[in-house]
């Protein structure tokens, strides 16, 4: 599975990439919100740090509008995802920049039709939100596997990537049934390696060395 930063933050972009498991990265206005900068530079620095994927999010409700700031944000750099979303005018806006050849993640989704609908047109990728559905009493990780199933019916070639992940068990779910991509907000990346029993039992290890050399 891959994995994306879910986070806009370059400090944390930069220090996270060191392990060379962060294969791309989501943003959304929100997200370029918190940090309080402008959203072309901080992608652009972003793609100076990350060579893969990085989505853009459309901040229009106009279907011109949406396709201009698509191509535009398509110029800015060659891993540019343009996000759109999973509305009627995002769908009419996936369509149109298709036909330019613009990458396309599109967000927002939280049904299998949602996914399907996205996969015909031809995204690249499609978000479907696990938290956000596991707070209205729905569940996030059966949907992933849903719209995996209905992918692989129809042998769509569009990445399903797990987005609004809250939990180290939410990406382990995603591991488990093969979703492609899984966006990891930092704090919960942070918990993808760390183990109490192997810390212990490397300084045990250690500890046995050290006592056996004196
Ligand atoms: C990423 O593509 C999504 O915008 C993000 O994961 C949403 O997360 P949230 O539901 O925590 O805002």
């Amino acid at each position: 599975m891959k994995f994306f930063l879910d986070t806009a933050n370059l400090d944390d972009i930069r220090s996270k990439s060191a392990l060379g498991l962060v294969d791309g990265v989501t943003t959304n206005p929100s997200l370029i919100a918190r940090e309080g900068v402008d959203q072309k530079q901080r992608i652009l620095e972003i793609s100076k740090v990350i060579d893969g994927p990085i989505s853009a999010e459309v901040t229009t409700e106009n279907l011109d509008e949406m396709i201009k700031q698509g191509l535009e944000y398509n110029k800015w750099h060659k891993n540019i995802y343009v996000k759109l979303p999973c509305t009627d005018t995002g769908l009419k806006a996936l369509k149109a920049l298709k036909k330019k050849k613009v990458k396309v993640n599109m967000t927002l989704v939280f049904s299998v039709s949602q996914a399907v609908c996205c996969a015909k047109l031809g995204a690249d990728f499609v978000s479907p939100f696990m938290g956000r559905l596991d707070d209205i009493g729905d569940s996030g990780i059966e949907l992933i596997a849903d719209i995996k199933q209905a992918f692989h019916n129809y042998g769509f070639k569009t990445e399903v990537l797990a987005a609004s992940i809250r939990s180290l068990d939410h990406v382990t779910q995603c591991m488990q049934i093969g979703c492609d991509i899984a966006t990891i907000p930092v704090k919960i990346f942070d918990k993808l390696l760390p183990h109490p029993l192997t810390e212990k039992g490397q300084e045990k290890f250690l500890e046995d060395f050290r006592n056996s050399q004196k």
